[in-house]
């Protein structure tokens, strides 16, 4: 037993809030945690330390246990390593290929379709009789995000929705059918496969167009296009959720947040990074000592698994003053490490801060009040202690009326 266990155990009150945890183990110091069979590090400098050392701690093992080798000629296995399971050298060659379709630039660009995406769903809010704005808003923002951002044509994003959730939920659960998974993860690679052979050779603003050119150009393989796309969907889906979750969960229940941020709209994007820092959607990340190593002062032995916890870095009071509070005039607010540090940095990170910050002006923009239903302490939080979030947030919204048209500045 370790000052884990909580987590590991699923107690409610510890997966909404573990900062208690997070202290204890950082008290501790780097630890072996029998329950996990993993090294915990928990300060923020020994969890920098380990992310930026990509040679002696490999992320092959970041889903918990060694993945086998992948088999060609195996045709029952039609994914490519992920890019999150995958070391140099092959990480960075094909990290830098896909970085080209995520550059900050080109996700600024999407912009004004994500806050119509954005507005649409809010909309749609006005008709039901009951909220609950996990359910009916960040659920289902980020895979219409996605479609659009890869160029899944709209007809289909219905299917494309049903896949990607069946594939998201079963990187969390496995126990799941796995013959209804190996199904899913067929037709939704023989889709993506289809789309690429329909390309017309025009490079435009779709991920898919841009990956199908690396193809054609022999930069990357079918079956690692194919994965990518996959990874895509299973890396920024639960996690954008829950961070829209969150994030609307704390613009409920601080007192004079909405107030600041209507005085004062810029401050929403130190908001989003404050809500990442404190509610980082992916709490922790394995990796896997390929020497024997010194962190924190405790040598951890080759062979080990590690147990890096973004979450509790994010809370070390030895990093950020006034730790616990939500502050929006934080100096190096975006420093969090929600997103990672190093190699594996968060491909995403740009996408998920534009949806994240998007939807709140969205939201502060159509409503004239928020009215949670449940108080923080009772929000039912995610069964894990690797992603956190609310899984329920049932809201009474009271809309601005719209605004008449002689109102309207010319
Ligand atoms: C708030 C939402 C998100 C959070 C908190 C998040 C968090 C993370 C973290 C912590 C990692 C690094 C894991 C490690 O250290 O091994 C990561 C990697 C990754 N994320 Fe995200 N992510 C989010 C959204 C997204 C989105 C929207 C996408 C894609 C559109 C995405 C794609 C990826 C990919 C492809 C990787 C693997 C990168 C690599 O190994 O080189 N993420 N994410």
């Amino acid at each position: 037993m370790s000052a884990l266990s909580p987590l590991v155990e699923l107690e409610p009150e510890a997966l909404r809030c573990p900062a208690g945890v997070y202290e204890r183990l950082r008290d501790e110091g780097v630890h072996y945690a029998p329950e996990i069979d993993a090294f915990v590090v928990a300060r923020h400098d020994d969890v920098v330390r380990v992310l930026r050392d990509g040679r002696t701690f490999s992320s092959r093992n970041t889903v918990g246990r060694i993945l086998p080798p992948a088999d060609p000629a195996n045709p029952k296995q039609p994914l490519s390593p992920l890019l999150l399971l995958s070391d140099a050298p092959e990480h960075t060659t094909r990290r830098s290929i896909v970085n080209r379709a995520f550059t900050p630039s080109k996700i600024a660009a999407w912009e004004p379709q994500v806050r119509q995406i954005a507005e649409e769903h809010v909309d749609r809010l006005r008709e039901l009789a009951d909220v609950d704005l996990v359910r009916d808003l960040a659920a289902l923002l980020p895979v219409r995000v996605i479609s659009m951002v890869l160029g899944v044509p709209l007809e289909d994003v219905a299917k494309f929705r049903e896949w990607s959730e069946e594939i998201t939920a079963s990187v969390g659960n496995h126990g799941g059918d796995p013959v209804r998974r190996e199904q899913v993860q067929d037709a939704f690679s023989g889709y993506i496969s289809r789309l690429l052979d329909q390309w017309d050779g025009t490079v435009d603003t779709s991920v898919l167009s841009q990956i199908a050119a690396v193809e054609r150009a022999g930069e990357l393989t079918r079956r690692q296009c194919v994965s990518f796309v996959v990874e895509l969907i299973v890396a920024g889906n639960i996690t954008t959720t829950h961070h829209i979750a969150s994030s609307i969960a704390l613009l409920g229940s601080t007192p004079g947040l909405v107030e600041q941020l209507r005085a004062d709209p810029a401050l929403v994007q130190n908001f989003i990074e404050e809500s990442l820092r404190l509610e980082a959607p992916i709490q922790g990340f394995y990796r896997l000592a390929m020497a024997d190593a010194e962190v924190g002062g405790v040598t951890i032995p080759e062979g080990s698994r590690v147990f890096v916890l973004y979450g509790s870095a994010n809370r070390d009071e030895q990093a950020w003053a006034e730790c616990p509070h939500l502050r929006l005039d934080r100096p190096n607010a975006a420093a969090h490490l929600a997103f990672g540090k190093g190699a594996h940095a968060c491909l995403g990170s740009s996408l998920a801060r534009l949806e994240g910050r998007v939807v709140i002006e969205v939201l502060l923009d159509r409503l004239a009040d928020l009215e949670l239903l449940a108080a923080p302490e009772d929000l039912p939080y995610l069964k894990s202690f690797v992603n956190h979030g609310p899984v329920s947030l049932p809201a009474r919204l009271r809309f601005r009326e719209p605004v008449p048209a002689h109102e309207v500045a010319p």
